[in-house]
């Protein structure tokens, strides 16, 4: 038994048309300190799983379970960057953080404090600690959201593309943060992310599981990242595994246009 299993997981949702499934046979065996990438065209059920894992969907299928307990609801156990950010717009960018920490770490108020803002830190946000949610560009608002996630420190990250709104310098910055908490972790800590990012996948993964289209999608493929950590960004771009990793990727996500038409037209 792998820490998170992902079992004949089927999702569907009711709508005036009659019922819509999301996605269906999605089964993964994820271990415990893995990071794992999800990749897929938009709409076709990536943070549907996504929710799944952290118990904001249920089953209509299957199960999914961590360390052998069918998650039946959120837990501290998950921490979740969500694709709309989720902050509580009545509260300041540190009262966000807090209240998160506050809710599920065993320690004092001073300690409590220091983890905020240590993570503030972090996502380079101290100087904007006061500013409510609406107040807020729509990057600063996804590094409350993933400095939120990483203070609770949790078992399991759940990362909706965490950091899809950001610049490249602040996205390169962010994944080297998320990578130093994993090795902080010793790396024990499980991840999994949601990115439409090649590079930030194969940089990031031990493997990449490419979604097909939707309706009722399943799991096209996955794949491995067999390059040696730790990474560097810039010499790892330049070995032969990366570029047939990539090549791969890039057909497995573009396959159902016509070359010949150098993908101008969607193939039936
Ligand atoms: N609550 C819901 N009710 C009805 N349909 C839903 C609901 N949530 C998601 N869906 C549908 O399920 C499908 C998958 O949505 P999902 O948000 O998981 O896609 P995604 O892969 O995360 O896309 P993106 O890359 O754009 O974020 C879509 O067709 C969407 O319309
Ligand atoms: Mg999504």
């Amino acid at each position: 038994m792998s820490y998170l299993e992902i079992k004949n997981l089927e999702i569907s949702f009711p709508t005036p048309k009659g019922k819509y499934i999301a996605v269906r046979d999605i089964n993964l065996s994820i271990e415990k300190g893995e990071i794992i990438s999800i990749i897929g065209h938009s709409g076709c059920g990536k943070s549907t799983i996504m929710n799944a894992i952290a118990g904001m969907n249920t089953p209509t299928g299957g199960s999914v379970e961590l360390m052998g307990k069918t998650i039946k609801g959120p837990g501290p156990d998950r921490g979740i960057v969500f694709q709309n950010y989720s902050l509580l717009p009545w509260m300041s960018v540190y009262q966000n953080i807090y209240q998160a920490v506050d809710a599920v770490m065993d320690c004092s108020k001073k300690e409590k404090q220091e983890i905020v803002l240590q993570n503030l830190e972090m996502v380079n946000l101290m100087q904007h600690k006061d500013k409510l949610p609406g107040q807020l560009s729509g990057g600063m608002k996804q590094r409350v959201a993933i400095a939120r996630a990483f203070a609770i420190n949790p078992g399991v990250l759940l990362l909706d593309e965490p950091f899809g709104a950001l610049d490249a310098l602040t996205k390169g910055t962010m994944q080297l943060e998320l990578l130093k908490l994993w090795n902080l972790s010793g790396r024990d800590k499980t991840i999994i992310m949601i990115t439409h990012d090649i590079e930030e996948a194969i940089f990031l993964s031990d493997r990449i599981v490419v979604m097909n289209d939707g309706p009722a999608a399943t799991i096209k493929e996955i794949e491995h990242v067999h390059l040696a950590r730790p990474r560097n960004k810039i010499e790892i771009v330049k070995t032969p595994e990366y570029i047939e990793l990539r090549d791969r990727l890039l057909h497995l996500l573009t396959d159902k246009f016509s070359i010949e038409d150098m993908g101008m037209v969607y193939k039936k």
